[in-house]
């Protein structure tokens, strides 16, 4: 996710472009940069870093130009550096993109633009699309963007400039948001209302594939087609804060709901529904894999509750043994590490002070080291052997939902890459896994729309001051999850415990009218968990089960069901956190609590 900015107008460009960056920071921060023209003539000024860095850079040497575009960045291909940071350009220097998205086939189109003879100086996505419109430019800068967004498969918002039409700003999106804002001889584009809200309330909202050409004497629209079009405007009534939050009220629920998108982008160009998984990122051997004779899976917190689902998927498909630890434990408890073992970080921000000492510690014995991480350029991606990205795009709320969600992803993702490789399963096994992970989205999508039970039973239920989740397998490892969601942002007091161990203890504290999440996805430990349920209605605890559609049995056994669609048992996680994420943010938002600040909490955890 970045931000993307554009202007044109009588005014200097500058003095907007970084006015309106400072409103999209939020979609990311790890770089900036603004272009602008003046007199025929390109000035580009970018800069690894905050806005703030580029701001400063730009007062002693500013940007000359009424017309100009400007980008805050999160780095998806290439890491954060000057020479990664946007704007780009073609390679005779005449055309500059700012870009919000991901070209998915930018390695073809790169190796057939070199085919004619374009040179590429990055290593991101982004800068095919300069020499894309260059190619197709033949006096027309806005057929040119036409031709070259046709080309163009993936997510984007793009902002273009060019020296060969210095009077004309041309932009278009699918599906990375866009505006344009339009104001008395002075017209921008952005990808948040924010950005332009001090300029004005009169908005174009760009659907998909609609082209904008701006210039002195106003806006027009295009179709893809290039016939010109018309829309309404849109007249903003709210305030900047809640645009930020896309008009949700906290960024908790904007995060739940960006999950079918974040785990799409995930798997997008490694799990196709065609073929094998392709893991350009992690550039083992099949002989070094089949050496690997351990796996140790070490994190922290939400990320540690990954790994445990992570353990399962490995151990299942490729055939490994797997040990997951939480790195503060792992770092102290020398634990026996040599060159067969593999080691798998994972870490939202990257950052996290006991996972990159578990990394370097497991690195000093010579184990292969692979990061799962959110963060491009983050400590524990730079020091890792191989790293592999979860899509998410920045997590603001502290509680995790969406890194948790494509984490599981990854690791699917890896299990499945190594079963490959391993031979462990077979072309048919593959093929019928990767169609369930491809559906995923879709069914992530349908959860979040039906949430008005949870939100009964939340408000049923929040003035409660102890609240416990159960489960086996995989259940189980969702339900500490779950637990976790609950206690940090609402206080209750909250544990997960395996459903076989409740009668070794945990059934003690079972009297009437205890509130008890059982989760009973997991078709093999179905029946197990029906008699554990019973074990705890008996005592007068109140229920709320968790099954797969179809599975109707668990509803005389407790006092009210969700259900989940259908998917394959290992994929449960990925659906059954979404209700129970929900079900923390409701009753936090009942008990009137920061959700997305909770006390004593901190986003990223870089001391001991
Ligand atoms: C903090 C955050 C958690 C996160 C954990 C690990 O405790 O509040 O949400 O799961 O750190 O963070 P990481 O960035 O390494 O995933």
């Amino acid at each position: 996710m970045c931000g993307v900015v554009g202007y044109i107008g009588k005014k200097q460009a500058q003095s907007f472009l970084i006015e309106g960056l400072s409103k999209l920071e939020y979609r990311g921060y790890d770089s900036a940069g603004i272009a602008a023209i003046d007199n025929g003539t390109l000035s580009i000024v970018k800069c690894k870093g905050r806005l703030a860095g580029l701001a400063d850079k730009v007062k002693e040497n500013p940007v000359k130009g009424t017309i100009g575009i400007g980008h805050t960045r999160w780095a998806t291909h290439g890491e954060p550096s000057d020479l990664n940071a946007h704007p780009h350009t073609n390679c005779k220097n005449t055309i500059s993109v700012v870009h919000n998205g991901i070209i998915e086939n930018y390695l073809s189109i790169k190796e057939w633009l070199s085919s004619k003879g374009y040179t590429f100086k990055t290593e991101t996505d982004t800068e095919v699309i300069p020499n894309l419109i260059d190619y197709y430019y033949e006096g027309s800068l806005l057929d040119a963007v036409i031709k070259a967004a046709a080309k163009m498969e993936g997510s984007y918002a793009i902002g273009v400039i060019s020296t060969e039409e210095p009077d004309k700003l041309i932009a278009v999106r699918k599906d990375s948001p866009l505006i344009v804002g339009l104001a008395d001889g002075e017209y921008y584009v952005a990808s948040d209302i924010p950005a332009v809200l001090n300029k004005t309330r009169d908005v174009y909202l760009l659907d998909n594939k609609e082209f904008v050409e701006l210039t002195l004497d106003g806006v027009k629209l295009f179709s893809e087609y290039g016939e010109e079009i018309k829309k309404d405007v849109y007249h903003v009534t709210w305030n900047a804060d809640a645009a930020e939050k896309d008009g949700y009220e906290h960024f908790m629920l904007k995060e739940i709901h960006e999950q079918p998108k974040a785990i799409k982008n995930t798997m997008t160009s490694r799990v196709m529904p065609e073929g094998e998984i392709k893991l350009d990122d992690i550039r083992l051997t099949k002989e070094e894999i089949e050496n690997i004779s351990k796996i140790y899976i070490v994190a922290c917190g939400t990320a540690y509750h990954a790994g445990l689902v992570g353990r399962y998927a490995i151990e299942k498909l490729a055939k490994i043994p797997v040990e997951v630890d939480v790195a503060s434990e792992f770092r102290y408890r020398d634990p026996l590490i040599d060159d067969k073992t593999l080691t798998i970080i994972i870490s939202q921000s990257g950052e996290t002070a006991d996972s990159l000492a578990a990394l370097r510690l497991a690195k000093d014995s010579n184990s292969r080291v692979i990061a799962v991480t959110n963060v491009v350029g983050s400590s524990i991606a730079r020091e890792a052997d191989d790293v592999l990205y979860t899509w998410a795009g920045p997590e603001i709320a502290v509680a995790s939902t969406k890194a948790y969600t494509t984490q599981l992803i990854d690791m699917y993702i890896i299990a499945l890459y190594l079963a490959q490789r391993k031979e462990t399963i077979s072309k048919l096994e593959l093929e019928q896994i990767k169609k369930e992970m491809l559906a995923l989205p879709e069914k992530v999508e349908e959860i979040i729309k039906v949430k008005e039970d949870i939100q009964k039973f939340a408000a049923n239920n929040y003035m409660h001051k102890d609240i416990f989740f159960i489960g086996r397998g995989l259940d189980y490892n969702v339900s500490m999850e779950g637990s976790l969601k609950l206690k940090e942002i609402s206080y209750i007091h909250s544990e997960a415990y395996a459903a076989g161990e409740l009668k070794h203890g945990p059934i003690a504290l079972i009297e009437k009218g205890t509130v008890v999440v059982a989760m009973a996805t997991q078709e093999y430990l179905y029946d197990k968990m029906l008699s554990n349920i019973k074990e705890i209605t008996t005592r007068g605890a109140k229920v709320l089960g968790f099954a797969f559609e179809g599975h109707t049995e668990i509803a005389k056994s407790v006092d009210i069901v969700k259900y989940i669609p259908k998917t394959l048992e290992m994929f449960a996680p990925v659906l059954s956190i979404i209700p129970l994420q929900l079900l923390a943010y409701y009753m936090a938002t009942l008990k009137g609590c920061d959700v997305d600040k909770p006390r004593n909490l901190a986003k990223s955890v870089t001391v001991e």
